[in-house]
């Protein structure tokens, strides 16, 4: 979380930065800020909330002068507010900063025992006084900022802006990822290349432990050891359509629509012209793996959980699914054997990659699937599978869900003919079934209104529960997350059989329960929890195809209408009801749906 970006221009920075920050505001929107150097005096100006408000301010208080760091905040240490944004300026630097320093206090209390005081609550201020205190000691700008960054524990990407200076950004990463851009005659550092995209297409990205001198001249980047380093400039293809909301509300509904059309590129890209699975070089042969462990966070981990019932329903292979926050930490046996599989749509997910660092030498083999191929966790894999969802903007995941589940799915088809779990017809029938999922989604996205009137209903809610059986109960969950990251509504998700061992108890006539229930092998036993639900005088929401509803609707409080599908592919159909049901509960309750409270899109820190 937390945006940065940097600019050593030939123009004004400050509209620079600050379109460069719009395009990392989905790192965080507490606050933001920006700095200039000009003439050799450094100035910052900051404000709290989004960031129109610190254009706002410029507009009254501009910022003068070609070179500047800008950052858009998701707070960590300290509130949201003026002091605590960044730029932190300490003397003649100031800072810019995502992740967090994990020594800050013992930091601070060295620096306080030197007479230093503080002036806000972060760990960021601390690295600008440290480099102060470095540079009172007499060293330059560029060695100042080196002994400080190696005193640093944590997570951090850094940018270093100096009084006196006109021409230099010092960058720095451990933990989180840096860009720098190579323009012509200027040089640019930001969070992720989308930042960059209007500014330039060329980028390097930094190590792990690298540190970069920037200067319009080009860059010097040195490993974590010192020595000189040689990152290659990739040409990367992002474009500038970014901002646009292509006629929609609000991102999200415009990566809802975009579903049909997202899926296909996905399609296209893992079916060849006779319809034949064909996977990235260096490709994986499934019938020498024993073991799939599967491991991601929030929407991508209900992603893995959905294609554990593929795996090992249509593959037979094993296969353990985690949440990258517990499964780094518990230090699991990697036996002999396993392949571990990441899924992530940043690629950046700090949780996420760490776990796959501990997989590194453990697993036989280390796979990804990620929405941002130049991303670190796809850049630390044995094989990266994109899945081609574009840019998601809408903080809460919707096109990389369904994109994340497609590519999922093929792969575990291909587990399934790797292992001779498959005959040739079956895999015939499924992928031809998967090539009509996007005009099937079309047709599902017309069901809006039903889901619109439905919504109307949860916006009154307090509390919301989801139920479903096997391939749905992933999704009941992805459906009670959409509903809480953006509507604030309390929603929970239980496998129906579940819910007689204990969540029954709070089902009353106010709270809704969404029953996802295609008319599929499970679909009776689902129909009898729905039962206990209503004869306890919940309200159900029941979301299945025509025989479901025609067979099981009467008594229900609302129902929506899906197109029929192979059982194995309602996952991704029914992604578009819970998808749907949160986007307009949002907006029928007014909250912010493309950048709802406290969240981020990309989380850096753990
Ligand atoms: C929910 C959502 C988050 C992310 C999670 C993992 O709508 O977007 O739960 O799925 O933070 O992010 P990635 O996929 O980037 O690793």
């Amino acid at each position: 979380m937390c945006g940065i970006v940097g600019v050593l221009g030939s123009h004004e920075a400050a509209p620079i930065l600050v379109e460069a920050l719009k395009r990392l505001e989905y790192r965080g929107y507490d606050s933001a800020g920006i700095a200039t150097v000009e003439d050799g005096i450094l100035d910052r100006r900051r404000a709290v909330g989004k960031l129109v408000n610190l254009s706002d301010l410029l507009v009254h208080e501009p910022l003068t002068g070609k070179s500047g760091i800008g950052h858009t905040r998701w707070a960590t240490h300290g509130a949201p507010t003026v002091k605590n944004a960044h730029p932190h300026q300490a003397g003649r630097v100031a800072v810019v900063h995502n992740g967090i320093i994990e020594n800050f206090r013992e930091l601070r209390a060295e620096l306080a025992d030197h007479g230093v005081s503080f002036v806000t609550q972060t760990d960021t201020e601390t690295v600008a006084l440290l480099t102060e205190h470095y540079m009172s000691q007499g060293a330059a700008p560029v060695e100042a900022a080196r002994q400080a960054l190696g005193r640093l524990h944590g997570a951090f990407a850094l940018a270093f802006l100096f009084s006196g200076e006109d021409d230099l950004i010092v960058a720095a990463r451990k933990g989180s990822p840096l860009a720098i851009g190579h323009g012509d005659g200027e040089m640019f550092v930001g969070s992720d290349a989308i930042a960059l995209a209007p500014l330039t297409d060329r980028i390097s990205y930094l190590e792990e432990g690298d540190s970069a001198v920037v200067t319009r001249a080009g860059v010097e980047i040195r490993d974590a050891h010192g020595r000189l380093a040689n990152r290659p400039v990739k040409t990367v293809q992002i474009g500038d359509t970014l901002i646009d909301k292509g006629g929609h509300k609000h991102f999200m509904a415009k990566e809802i629509a975009e579903q049909p059309t997202v899926i296909g590129q996905a399609l296209s890209n893992y079916l060849d012209h006779e319809g034949k699975i064909h996977l990235p070089d260096p490709g994986v042969d499934f019938s020498k793996i024993e073991r799939l462990t599967m491991v991601a966070c929030g929407t991508a981990y209900f992603a893995c959980l959905t294609a554990k019932y593929w795996f090992e329903q249509i593959a037979r292979l094993p296969v353990d699914v985690d949440v990258a926050s517990e499964f780094r930490y518990r230090e699991p046996p990697i036996p002999a054997g396993t392949t571990a599989l990441f899924v992530s749509q940043s690629g950046e997910t700090a949780d996420t990659l760490a776990a796959l660092r501990y997989c590194g030498g453990k697993a036989d083999r280390i796979l990804s699937v990620v929405n941002v191929p130049e991303s670190s966790i796809a850049r630390q894999s044995d094989l990266v599978m994109p899945i081609h969802a574009g840019v998601e903007i809408g903080v809460a995941s919707t096109k990389a869900f369904t994109c994340q589940l497609t590519v999922l799915f093929i792969l575990a088809l291909k587990a399934a003919q790797d292992r001779g779990e498959i005959d040739d017809e079956s895999l015939a029938d499924h992928l031809s079934a998967l090539r009509g999922i996007p005009s099937v989604i079309a047709t599902a996205l017309e069901a809006n209104t039903e889901m619109q009137k439905a919504a109307l209903k949860l916006a009154e809610a307090r509390d919301v529960l989801f139920l479903g059986r096997g391939l749905m109960y992933p999704l009941a969950h992805e459906g009670a997350l959409k509903l809480k990251e953006i509507s604030y509504i309390h929603a929970e998700a239980y496998a129906s059989g579940e819910l007689k061992h204990g969540p029954i108890a709070l089902v009353d006539k106010n709270v809704p329960v969404v029953v996802m229930a295609p008319r599929d092998a499970l679909f009776d036993k689902t129909v009898s929890n729905m039962q206990e639900v209503m004869a306890r005088k919940g309200r159900v929401i029941l979301v299945s195809d025509r025989q479901g509803l025609d067979e099981a609707g009467d008594g229900a409080f609302a129902t929506i209408a899906l197109p029929t599908v192979p059982d194995v592919l309602t996952p991704i159909l029914y992604a578009i009801p819970a998808q749907l049901l949160a986007y307009h509960t949002a907006v029928a309750k007014g909250t912010d749906v493309d950048q709802p409270r406290n969240l981020a899109k990309s989380v850096t820190v753990e």
